[in-house]
C-alpha cells in the first residue's frame, strides 16, 4: 500500500525567475490568533526570464487582497493552483500589494510565523516565507526588505527584524511599532522577525576596518545567566573569520535569539540569527563540556553563513551544500583552531569523522542516498542531511587538501570577488577554486553528482633489492538509487611510510629529486587503479594511509594486528594512530559478535586481545597525548559503527559482544582506570577550555568503564562524584554510571536530579535522554516516560530527547525480537506527523535501512513501514521518506 506521491522537483528543470523583486515592504499586525500581513513588492521583468507570467508561492496562508499597480486583481486575472499563484501577461514594471491572514498560535510545524512560549518567531528556510505571504519564494530572487512590526506593547515589548532599527514608537492604543531596514539584498528564506518578552546581553566590538558593531544575545528573562558563552563564541567567530579569511562583519548590529521550540539547530537569518536554546544557553550548572563545544560550533556556523550563504547564496535548493558544506567546513576549522594543540585538533577531526561514518555512510548506502548536489527532491526539508552538510564539508576540505591552505584561501577570495551579492551554484564555487589554483578540477565534479561512498582498496609491494615500495590504489563505488554505475572520483589520499623505528620516512616518488622530500604527501587517485612507486626504501615500511582522513572514503588494507598495534603506538599522524586502535578493536568486536551469533561462548583472552590491551595500556599512560585524545582511543567503536561493518545486522549480538569487551577491558585495565579517575580531577572553577574538558572526558569515560564492574567500590566512586559534582559534565556522567549499575543510590539520584533541574528544560531533556538510551529501558518504560507530566510531543527537543533517543540510541531495546520497538516507532511517526512533518520525517529515517537487518527483524520493520504508508493524509515530508524506504 502506497501513499499518494507528490511530484518530484528536478534540478534539470531549473529556469530563471520571470520577474525580479527590487524592494519588499512588509507590515505585520502581530496577534497570536490572527496576524495580518501586508506586503508591497516592486518587481520588474527579468531579461533572462521566459515569459511575462508572475509566479508566487503560498502555503496554508489565506489571501485577503491582491492588487497590481494599484488595482485589485479580479479572480479572472490570476490562476491559483495548489501552492502556486500565476499572473499571466503582467506588465514589465509591477507593484504588487498582497494582504494575508495567519494563525501563528495554531502553527505547530514551526515553519513560517509561529508562537513559542508566548513569543513570536519565524523560520523561513527553506520554504517557510510562503506561509507568511504569497511571494516568489526562491533563493535566486533577492530584494531589499523594510519591515514594520506592530504589536501590543506589554505582551511584546521587543520587536526585532533583519538589519537596522530605523524607527520605533507608540501607536496610542497600547500597541507600539518598530521599523527595520536591511541594507543588504537577500532571498526570502533569510527573512526573520522576533517579538515578545525578551532581554539581552550586549557587547560592542570594533573591527580592523574601524567599523563598530553591536552584538546582542536575546533570551527569556530567567536565562540571562546563560548567555556569556554564546557571546564569547560570537566574538571569537568574528575574529576568526577576519584572521583566517579576511571576512568582516558587514552589519552595525548582529543579534542571536534563543527559542525553545525549533526544528533544527539554528538559522542564519541576516543579522538576526535564531537559535534552538540548546545551542545558546550554558552555564556550568546546566551545560556539559559537549554542550559548550556545540554552542561554539553552531554560533560559529551561523555567523560564518553571513558570508557563505548570505552574501553569496544558492541559486536553487539543489545547491544547498554550496552554503552548508562550506559553512560546516568553516565551523569545523574554527573549532579546531580554537583548540590549538595537534592532538586536540585531531580529536576534533576524529569527532567529525565519527559523525560522517556513523550517519553519512549509512545514508549513502541506503534508499535515501543522494549526491551532495541532488538531482531531485519531493520535499526540500528532507534534504537537510548529513550528506549535504557533512559529506559536503568533506568535499570542501578536499579542495584545501589539493590546493593547500593558501591555495584554498585564494579560491575563497576569488569566489567572493566574482559572486558577492549573487545566487550561485556548486559549479561556480568549483570554478573559483580551479581558477585560483590554476588546476583542472573537472573530474572533481563527480563528488557533487555521484552518490555513494567510494571504496579504496590498497595493495603494497616492497622490492628489497631495488629499494622500491609500490602503493596501488584501486577505487570503486557501489550503486545508489538512480545511479547504477559510477565513474572514478578524484581522490586525495594522504600517506606516510613508517620505518621500523617508528619514524616517518622521506617520501620520494620514482623520478623525483630526493632532496627535501616530505614525510607526508597527497597521492591523487583519479583512475580506477593507480600505482605510486617510492624509491630509497630499504627496510619494509608500514604504510600510514589516508592520513587525517583526507577523503570521505572507506579504505581497505590488509594490515596485520601487529602492524596496527605499531601504528597505534608510533604514527605521527594522530588521526591514524586513533584509527589503528579502532581497526584493532573492530576486529575483536566483530569476532566476538560472530561468537554470539553462533552461540559459542565468548573466549575471554585471546592472543589478539592482548595485542590490543597492551598497546591501549601504553597510550593511556602517555602523558604527552592530550587527555581528550586518550579518551578517544579508549572509546570503543559504537554499536552503530559495528553494524555498518556487517552484511547482516544483528543488534542484540553486537550489544552483547560490545558489553562483554567493555567489561573485559574494565577488568584488565582496572588499576589504570582508577588512576585516570584520580589524576584527571579538575578542582576549582569550571572552565570549558579544551584541556579541562579533555580531563573530565577521560576521567568520565574511565568511570563509565569501571561502572561495568558493578561492585561496591565503583558504586561508591560514582555516587561520590554525583554528590560532589560542581558542573553538569561530572554530574550527568556520574548519573549515567549509576544507571549503568545496580548501585543502591541509583533511583534516588535519578529522582533528585529531576527535582533539582525541574525548571531547566534543557536539563530535563538530558534526563529523558539518559533513560531512553539506557539498555535497562524497554519500550514499556519509554511509554511510561511519555506519560510523565514533563513530556510533550509538540516540543521537538523533548520529542527528540525521549523518542528519537530511544529509537536511534538504544539499539538493543529498540530492535527487540518481538517487534515492539518498531510498532512504537510507527505510532510515534504517525502521531508526530499530525503535529510537525519535519520532525516525523526525521524519525522516519530510523527504519530506512531495514533491508540490512536479519530476516526476522526485517519483516517486522517492513510491517511498521507499511503501517505508516497506509495511514491517510501523511505529510509530503513523511511520505517521501516512507515511499523511498519501501521502494
Ligand atoms: N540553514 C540552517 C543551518 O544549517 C538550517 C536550516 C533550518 N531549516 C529548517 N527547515 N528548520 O544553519
Ligand atoms: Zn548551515
Amino acid at each position: 500500500m502506497r501513499t499518494d506521491t507528490s511530484p518530484a522537483i528536478l534540478r534539470s528543470n531549473y529556469a530563471p525567475p520571470n520577474y525580479l523583486v527590487d524592494t519588499v515592504e512588509l507590515g505585520f499586525d502581530l496577534d497570536p490568533a490572527l496576524t495580518r500581513v501586508a506586503a508591497r513588492l516592486t518587481m520588474r521583468r527579468n531579461p533572462d526570464g521566459r515569459s511575462n507570467e508572475i509566479v508566487l508561492y503560498g502555503d496554508a496562508v489565506e489571501l485577503v487582497a491582491l492588487r497590481m499597480n494599484g488595482k485589485p486583481l479580479t479572480r479572472r486575472a490570476y490562476r491559483l493552483n495548489g501552492g502556486e499563484l500565476h499572473i499571466p501577461n503582467a506588465p514589465d514594471e509591477v507593484t504588487l500589494e498582497i494582504e494575508t491572514a495567519l494563525q501563528p498560535d495554531a502553527n505547530t510545524s514551526l515553519m513560517g510565523l509561529y508562537v513559542s512560549n508566548g513569543n513570536f518567531f519565524t523560520q523561513c528556510e527553506a520554504e517557510g516565507f510562503r506561509k507568511i505571504t504569497w511571494f516568489p519564494d526562491r533563493p535566486d530572487v533577492m530584494a531589499r526588505y523594510t519591515v514594520m512590526l506592530r504589536a501590543d506593547k506589554r505582551a511584546y515589548p521587543v520587536l526585532l527584524s533583519n538589519g537596522n532599527l530605523v524607527e520605533e514608537g507608540d501607536l496610542g492604543d497600547g500597541r507600539h511599532y518598530a521599523l527595520w531596514e536591511d541594507p543588504f539584498m537577500k532571498p526570502s528564506y533569510l527573512f526573520a522577525l522576533v517579538a515578545g518578552k525578551l532581554v539581552c546581553q550586549e557587547e560592542r566590538i570594533t573591527q580592523p576596518s574601524g567599523r563598530e558593531a553591536l552584538l546582542q544575545v536575546w533570551v527569556e528573562e530567567g536565562n540571562l545567566d546563560k548567555t556569556q558563552h554564546a557571546m564569547d563564541s560570537l566574538v571569537n567567530s568574528i575574529r576568526w573569520d577576519e584572521a583566517r579569511f579576511g571576512l568582516e562583519l558587514d552589519l552595525d548590529r548582529f543579534m542571536i535569539v534563543a527559542v525553545g521550540d525549533f526544528n533544527m539547530g539554528a538559522m542564519e537569518n541576516k543579522g538576526l540569527n535564531i537559535f534552538n536554546t540548546k545551542y545558546v544557553l550554558a552555564n556550568p550548572r546546566i551545560a556539559t563540556d559537549a554542550d559548550y563545544a556545540n554552542i561554539e560550533a553552531v554560533v560559529g556556523h551561523e555567523y560564518f553563513h553571513n558570508w557563505t550563504g548570505n552574501r553569496v547564496t544558492c541559486r536553487d535548493w539543489f545547491q544547498l551544500s554550496l552554503k552548508e558544506g562550506l559553512t560546516v567546513f568553516r565551523d569545523q576549522e574554527f573549532s579546531a583552531d580554537m583548540v590549538g594543540t595537534d592532538s586536540g585538533r585531531a580529536v576534533k577531526r576524529i569527532d567529525d569523522v565519527r559523525v560522517l561514518r556513523q550517519a553519512q555512510f549509512p545514508e549513502d548506502a541506503g534508499p535515501m542516498a543522494h549526491p551532495v548536489r541532488p538531482d531531485s527532491y519531493v520535499e526540500i526539508s528532507n534534504f537537510y542531511t548529513v550528506t549535504i552538510y557533512e559529506k559536503g564539508s568533506e568535499v570542501v576540505r578536499m579542495y584545501q587538501t589539493l590546493l593547500g591552505r593558501d591555495g584554498f584561501r585564494k579560491g575563497m577570495d576569488l569566489y567572493f570577488e566574482r559572486h558577492d551579492g549573487q545566487a550561485v551554484t556548486c559549479d561556480d564555487f568549483r570554478a573559483a577554486m580551479a581558477d585560483a589554483g590554476g588546476r583542472n578540477l573537472d573530474q572533481f565534479e563527480r563528488w557533487y553528482s555521484q552518490a555513494g561512498t567510494p571504496r579504496v582498496t590498497v595493495a603494497t609491494r616492497h622490492d628489497i633489492e631495488a629499494g622500491t615500495y609500490d602503493i596501488t590504489l584501486a577505487q570503486s563505488c557501489p550503486p545508489t538509487p538512480g545511479q547504477k554505475t559510477k565513474l572514478p572520483f578524484h581522490i586525495p589520499v594522504k600517506v606516510g611510510l613508517l620505518a621500523a623505528t617508528g619514524a616517518d620516512l622521506p617520501l620520494v616518488l620514482e623520478g623525483e629529486d630526493a632532496a627535501s622530500a616530505p614525510t607526508t604527501r597527497v597521492l591523487e587517485l583519479t583512475e580506477a587503479s593507480q600505482t605510486f612507486r617510492f624509491t630509497g626504501i630499504e627496510g619494509k615500511p608500514v604504510p600510514s594511509l589516508l592520513r587525517d582522513f583526507s577523503a570521505p572514503v572507506i579504505l581497505e588494507y590488509d594490515y596485520s594486528d601487529d602492524e596496527l598495534a605499531f601504528l597505534m603506538a608510533n604514527d605521527s599522524d594522530p588521526f591514524n594512530r586513533w584509527e589503528a586502535g579502532q581497526r584493532l578493536a573492530t576486529r575483536r568486536l566483530l569476532t566476538l559478535t560472530r561468537m554470539v551469533q553462533d552461540q559459542e561462548p565468548m573466549r575471554e583472552t585471546t592472543a589478539n586481545l592482548e595485542t590490543y590491551t597492551a598497546v591501549l595500556h601504553k597510550t593511556l599512560d602517555d602523558a604527552t597525548l592530550d587527555p581528550s585524545f586518550r579518551e578517544m582511543v579508549l572509546t570503543l567503536p559504537s554499536e552503530g559503527m559495528l553494524a555498518e561493518q556487517m552484511d547482516v545486522i544483528t543488534p542484540q549480538e553486537i550489544h552483547t559482544a560490545r558489553q562483554f569487551m567493555r567489561r573485559l577491558l574494565a577488568r584488565t585495565l582496572r588499576n589504570e582506570l582508577v588512576q585516570l579517575v584520580d589524576l584527571n580531577q579538575t578542582p576549582g572553577d569550571y572552565s570549558p577550555d579544551a584541556l579541562s574538558a579533555g580531563k573530565r572526558g577521560l576521567k568520565n569515560v574511565a568511570m563509565l568503564y569501571l561502572s561495568e564492574l558493578d561492585d561496591t567500590d565503583t558504586h561508591a566512586m560514582a555516587q561520590a562524584q554525583y554528590d560532589q559534582a560542581s558542573n553538569m559534565t561530572d554530574r550527568i556522567a556520574a548519573l549515567s554510571a549509576l544507571q549503568n549499575s545496580s548501585a543502591p543510590g541509583r533511583q534516588d539520584a535519578l529522582e533528585r536530579f529531576y527535582t533539582e533541574f525541574e525548571d531547566e528544560p534543557l536539563v530535563i531533556d538530558k534526563w529523558f535522554a539518559l533513560q531512553a538510551t539506557s539498555p535497562a529501558t524497554d519500550v514499556a518504560a519509554v511509554r511510561a516516560l511519555m506519560r510523565h507530566p514533563a513530556f510533550s510531543m509538540k516540543n521537538p527537543n523533548r520529542a527528540r530527547s525521549l523518542i528519537f533517543s530511544f529509537c536511534n540510541g538504544n539499539p538493543s531495546r529498540f530492535h527487540a525480537a518481538d517487534g515492539s520497538g518498531y510498532r512504537f516507532w510507527a505510532e510515534q511517526v504517525i502521531a508526530l506527523d499530525a503535529i510537525n512533518p519535519q520532525v516525523s520525517a526525521r524519525l522516519a529515517r530510523t527504519l530506512d535501512r531495514w533491508r540490512k537487518y536479519a530476516p526476522a527483524l526485517q519483516s517486522q520493520m517492513q510491517d511498521a513501514l507499511q503501517r505508516v504508508a497506509a495511514t491517510p493524509k501523511l505529510s509530503k515530508d513523511l511520505s517521501e521518506v516512507i515511499n523511498k524506504s519501501l521502494a
